[in-house]
């Protein structure tokens, strides 16, 4: 048993045959005029309805879905996702629009075999994102049992993820957190050796806590994407109108000594692909060095930062991947992160990527299929590695198992 699961139920522990179960889910999908385009979230949480409506369990649903500031936000309504659930579980997802209402007690009363209710968007009701303990007593009214596998959400202390499972007994997390906590742990817990950290994305002050607590486990740091620019504008380089985080220059500079110190590699872009605006695909070159023109701007690594990135992972034993290394939402500038998907996915060895843009890069580089594990979660993916406590998954830790 891994330690982040010490103490903590997973659903085949409970007693959930004929009981009725509250399904903490992470259904937050991308969406474009109302369909969904990426369905990852989706088909992740199937295992776990699908063993609970095998043990006749009455399942009550839920998640958030974008950021929503009112209910009358209905593009962030949960239809498409109850439409998908219904299609791939062959059930009838009855969607409840008011959730922490009095309408989820009727239909339990009436709830057949093959149906399952979903609330609405739980971030529609205001308490949710306050941690209300009124909202969460609404909605612990009706059910026995509680489940949480949203692990994309646990690092909210939220109603429906924090407050509702402390009015609860019996409760524990499913499926797909019991798989994110044991992938994320071999990172952490006696990695295999060559061990390298591939970040990247648009911020360094996003990656300091993980930089800071993967440092003395790692062999090595790969950095790309703009994070890179204030680590090459530390060292002295050009970087032209690159993204640089000025206030992280100092921070750059000791980080990258203290990791010279442990004698770790440390591998930052000698080439990129440059372009006059991030918009502009036309007036584009790689550049001879690491060094930009004034008017020019990182978009992309170069070949030779490719090539040099790919052999050094050619025989990790582990890989954490996190960021894109240029803006691969443009065809054009996405060379380099697609070749890094491919780097990461020919690596014998254990190959973890971060949730979020990486997984997203991942799945549009064609590679996804062939890493170890792809995380639902962005956020709560680093805050774990980070040894931060998520909030979902302490609320759910017992004595039990210790
Ligand atoms: C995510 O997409 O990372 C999770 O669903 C959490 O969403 P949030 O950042 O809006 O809380």
């Amino acid at each position: 048993m891994a330690s982040g699961l010490r103490g903590i139920k997973t659903v085949k522990d409970l007693v959930v045959k004929d009981k009725v179960v509250f399904l903490r889910l992470d259904l937050n999908v991308p969406l474009k005029d109302g369909r969904i385009t990426d369905e990852t979230r989706i088909t992740a949480s199937l295992p776990t309805i699908q063993y609970l409506m095998d043990q006749g369990s009455k399942i009550v649903m839920t998640s958030h879905l974008g950021r929503p500031k009112t209910a009358e936000d209905k593009k962030y309504s949960l239809e498409p996702v109850g439409k998908r659930l219904s299609e791939l579980l062959k059930a009838e997802v009855i969607l409840v629009e008011e959730p922490g209402g009095d309408a989820v007690k009727q239909l339990l009363m009436g709830l057949r075999k093959g149906q399952l209710i979903l609330l609405e968007n739980v971030r529609f009701v205001p308490g949710e994102t306050k941690n209300s303990v009124e909202f969460a007593q609404r909605l612990a009214k009706d059910i026995d049992v509680y489940v949480n596998d949203a692990f994309g959400a646990s690092h909210r202390a939220h109603s429906s993820i924090h407050a509702l499972p402390e009015l609860i007994k019996e409760k524990g997390v499913g499926f797909l957190i019991e798989k994110e906590i044991q992938m994320l742990d071999q990172l952490i817990e006696n990695p295999k050796s060559p061990y390298f950290a591939v970040l990247g994305g648009a911020k360094i002050s996003d990656k300091i806590a993980v930089i800071e607590k993967l440092i003395d486990i790692v062999d090595g740091f790969i950095i790309g994407g703009a994070m890179a620019y204030t680590f090459l504008k530390a060292q002295g380089r050009e970087v032209g109108k690159s993204l640089v985080e000025e206030d992280k220059l100092k921070y750059a500079n000791e980080m990258m000594g203290r990791i010279e110190a442990r004698r770790k590699t440390l591998l930052l872009p000698v080439d990129h692909l440059v372009s006059q605006g991030i918009a502009d695909t036309t007036n584009t070159r790689v550049t001879t060095d690491a060094n930009m023109k004034a008017n020019e701007l990182g978009v992309d690594i170069g070949p030779r930062t490719i090539e040099n990135f790919a052999t050094a992972l050619k025989s990790a034993a582990t890989v954490f991947w996190n960021g894109p290394m240029g803006i691969f939402e443009t065809a054009e500038f996405s060379k380099g992160t697609f070749a890094m998907a491919k780097a990461v996915a020919d690596c014998p060895g254990l190959k973890i990527v971060g949730g979020g843009d990486s997984a997203a890069a991942a799945e549009d580089s064609g590679y996804a299929s062939k890493m170890t594990h792809i995380s639902t979660g962005g956020g709560a993916s680093l805050e774990y590695l980070q040894g931060e406590k998520l909030p979902g998954l302490e609320v759910l830790r017992t004595k039990i198992r210790s």
